[in-house]
């Protein structure tokens, strides 16, 4: 019972600190938060006025003044200033702290950083209120959390396709048998469109429309019915506001290099996989998870070329927050079972 009491005045959460998007997962209460990873700031004095939603809404729109910035880059802290603001912002809203509470966090960082990376992540998070942090790999947090049977002997593969960077991972026992990383994601998806539209058309496009014109009409696989869509951008020529109509197989062609890396990295941890996992793999397919998995057909595209069954996990954007909070559950170290 005393053992048990210090966990009455723990705040336990989760997090997925990501490069397009943070989710805060509490124990009790499930994922509370989840909002873009973006930071408006005064660029003369460098102070803070807007987090999260509201400082998405300014991404491109911001007055000469005002800046609105991404403080994770390629899954990593870009910004250290900036990522503590955000992390003490997001962590504030969800964790009322007082002298009697204790803040637990379990952090997830892309697997492969360095110590210095993942040192800065801690320290933010202490900084920004935490008494404990505990990072785990976030390929381990997603497939936990879309529910592979991780801690089976026998081998799990995730694909987590986020904003930064794309990770692929085997898991065998709980633990990671092999992973790689790439720094391609929704992020390198959105580029490509701008760049084959400024290519094509001489038509400049922002950050905002990219991101809607691949959530609204982009693929990886030819559609059923095509689809296609609007777009305002400014005419790099005459310099005027301009619009045109793009279809999702130009889309889906822009993409193309993207998803091919995305399915190279696949392969390529595929073929280091040892025979006795790749062989569990046959039956048991591959999950996918993050925002990029979402992009239309990209499931039966990486099935083709590798020619395992792949599946969307349940949750996608969610995976990782997901994870971590069943992570929280299972432990009697802040209060669970
Ligand atoms: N329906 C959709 N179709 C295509 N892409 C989408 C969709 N919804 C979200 N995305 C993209 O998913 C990306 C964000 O995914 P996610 O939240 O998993 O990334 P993240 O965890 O913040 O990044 P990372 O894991 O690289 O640090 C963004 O690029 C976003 O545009
Ligand atoms: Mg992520």
């Amino acid at each position: 019972m005393l053992k048990r009491l210090p966990g009455l005045f723990t705040h336990a959460i989760g997090i997925d600190l990501g490069t397009a998007n943070t989710l805060v997962f509490h124990k009790d209460r499930g994922v509370v938060l989840r909002e873009p990873s973006v930071v408006a700031i005064r660029t003369s004095t460098r102070k803070p006025i807007a987090v999260g939603n509201d400082a998405k809404m300014m991404l491109g729109r911001t007055p000469g003044d005002i800046l609105a910035l991404r403080p994770m880059k390629d899954g990593v802290i870009a910004d250290f200033e900036i990522s503590e603001h955000m992390l003490r912002y997001f962590i504030g809203k969800v964790a009322k702290k007082s002298l009697f509470t204790n803040l637990v966090v379990v952090i997830a960082v892309p697997y492969g950083i360095t110590a210095v990376e993942k040192r800065a992540v801690m320290d933010s998070a202490y900084r920004a209120g935490a008494d404990d942090v505990i990072t785990i790999p976030e390929p381990v947090a997603s497939a936990i959390g879309v529910g592979l049977p991780v801690e089976e002997p026998a081998a799990s593969m995730i694909v987590d396709i986020g904003g930064g960077t794309t990770e692929v991972a085997i898991l065998s026992l709980g633990g990671i048998v092999h992973a790689r990383s790439i720094r391609v994601g929704g992020d390198e998806f959105d580029s490509a469109i701008t760049n084959y539209i400024k290519r094509s058309y001489n038509l400049i496009i922002g950050e905002r429309t990219a991101e809607d014109i691949k959530i609204k009409i982009g693929s990886a696989y030819p559609l059923e019915q095509e689809l296609t869509m609007e777009v305002k951008g400014r005419d790099s020529v005459t310099g005027l506001p301009r619009q045109l109509t793009l279809t999702s197989q130009e889309v889906r062609e822009s993409l193309m290099d993207n998803l091919n890396a995305i399915i190279d990295t696949v392969k390529a941890s595929l073929e280091r996989c040892p025979p006795q996992l790749a062989a569990d793999l046959v039956d048991r397919g591959i999950a996918l998870a993050g925002g990029g998995s979402l992009i239309r057909g990209i499931d039966r595209l990486i099935s083709e070329a590798t020619g395992l069954p792949v599946f969307v996990g349940e949750e996608p954007l969610c995976a990782v927050a997901n994870g971590t909070g069943k992570i929280l559950a299972n432990s009697s170290r802040w209060g669970g079972d």
